[in-house]
């Protein structure tokens, strides 16, 4: 909190000082907690881009810098110095873990690796079409089903057991979701291998063909769910504080939640959505100004996916990651991808162009990692599910975080009303 505050005054009256809280970068807040009980009035902020919802140590953002961090760390180095395990537990824990850290929970992870075998029967009954991520939110809320939460008995290592198993259980009900819609067996995890490996196992292990994950896939995979893991208070992980604020403990729904809102293709669902920009773009011809044309007419629909953001108004350091990546995977493995061509020249020109330009518009962490996820054979409508994977820790992390949030409550947001003022109900005979 800093001493300072802002008066508000209304037709010219003053009628209250707000408190300005200060952040520890120093970012500015007005506090407004009682404007309506002051004023009588309430603030309007569509899509709250205005409005703040919590204090939060986890995850820091510059949109005007290009800056992430993860309790403190910057991307690029957490990209370079961990896997995606030791992250996962930073955006849980607090702290990055030690050696012994680190192996105890890549055991607790392999312990609650397995899914009860009445889940996997749910599988079966989904139409080949099923969007993955449509199964994915479905069996997050049912895990509660199957792994109840008693937090009558010891809370705290309640809600422990459960971030383990959901960390665990995702892997393999992505995993499976595959298999399934491949009309495959299942292939269980295997203690032997990484998480990111185990997951490559799952997915493509044969039982007619010897198969080992590609050492160049799994680090790919480390850094890409590394790269999704958190980025503050975004709308998927606003839904997950939203369901957690109405209490009852229950993490499996309100990660699926999250998931529900991650699947859209203004938020998670756009990395699906840029592999199908990019393939209709080429096999148009690659006419990549022509894409760039409709993305800025108004009467279009037409958006460039991947591109933009509510936040970041300079290049996603994410997407400049998410780039070398792409180059290094598709050059180790030999594969000359036409679409990152087209994602390249596309962006040149789009940065190029005064309407981007003065809306600050660049590519986002969704530009190039579908292109990664393509080069590891994962088909297209699973890319948003290994986006939910990576994004766990970041959700449970926010979820635990409110639960010890001394300042939470119920999310409620109000509204201007613009519908009929009062009016009596007319007799059905009389209603034209
Ligand atoms: C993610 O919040 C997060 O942190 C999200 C995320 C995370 O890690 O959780 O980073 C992940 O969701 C990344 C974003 C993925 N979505 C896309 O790539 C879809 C394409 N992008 C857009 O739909 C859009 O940019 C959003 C949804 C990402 C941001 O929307 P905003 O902040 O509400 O911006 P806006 O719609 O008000 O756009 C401002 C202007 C508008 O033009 P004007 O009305 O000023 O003339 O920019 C234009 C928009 O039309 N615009 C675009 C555009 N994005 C914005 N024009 C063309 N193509 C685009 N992609």
């Amino acid at each position: 909190m800093s001493n300072r505050k802002a008066e508000v005054f209304i037709d010219g009256n003053k009628v209250m000082d707000l408190p300005i809280l200060i952040d520890t970068m120093e970012n500015e807040a007005l506090d407004i907690r009682d404007l309506r009980k002051q004023t009588g009035m309430i603030t309007y902020d569509p899509g709250f881009g205005n409005t703040g919802s919590c204090q939060s140590q986890i995850t820091y953002l510059d949109g005007e810098k290009g800056i992430l961090r993860y309790r403190g760390y910057p991307i690029e180095e957490l990209i370079e110095k961990c896997d995606f395990i030791e992250v996962a537990y930073l955006l849980i824990h607090g702290h990055l873990p030690s050696k012994a850290e680190r192996e105890r929970y890549t055991q607790l992870l392999n312990r609650h690796s397995l899914l009860h075998v009445d889940m996997q029967s749910f599988f079966r009954r989904y139409p080949e079409h099923a969007h993955p991520m449509s199964i994915l939110a479905a069996m997050s809320v049912s895990l509660s089903s199957f792994y109840e939460i008693n937090v009558d008995e010891d809370p705290e290592l309640e809600i422990d057991l459960t971030v383990t198993r959901l960390m665990s259980k995702i892997r393999t009900i992505a995993a499976f979701t595959y298999r399934k819609m491949r009309g495959s067996d299942f292939v269980n995890p295997r203690h032997e291998y990484s998480y990111c490996g185990n997951f490559l196992n799952m997915l493509f292990s044969s039982p007619v063909v010897p198969y080992e994950p590609n050492p160049v896939h799994i680090k790919a995979l480390n850094k890409l769910l590394i790269l999704h893991a958190d980025h503050e208070q975004n709308c998927s992980t606003t839904a997950v504080r939203l369901v957690g604020s109405a209490g009852g403990g229950n993490l499996y729904s309100a990660v699926s939640a999250g998931i529900c809102a991650l699947w859209g293709p203004r938020h998670g669902g756009a990395n699906q959505a840029v592999i199908d920009m990019l393939q209709q773009i080429h096999d148009d011809g690659g006419d990549v100004q022509k894409a760039v044309d409709r993305a800025k007419d108004k009467n279009d629909p037409y958006r460039l996916m991947g591109f933009g953001h509510r936040v970041y108004k300079t290049y996603d350091p994410r997407a400049k990651i998410g780039r070398e990546i792409c180059e290094e995977v598709l050059a180790d493995l030999g594969i000359k991808d036409p679409l990152l061509e087209i994602a390249e020249k596309l962006e040149e020109t789009a940065l190029q162009d005064d309407y981007f330009k003065e809306r600050f518009l660049y590519p986002n962490v969704d530009f190039y990692t579908g292109i990664i996820f393509r080069a590891m054979n994962i088909p297209t409508n699973m890319y948003t599910v290994l986006f939910s994977m990576g994004r766990l820790p970041g959700w449970i992390a926010h979820w635990l975080e409110w639960r010890h949030d001394p300042f939470e409550r119920i999310g409620r947001p109000r509204q201007l009303y613009m519908g009929p003022t009062a009016r009596s109900v007319p007799h059905i005979d009389e209603r034209e």
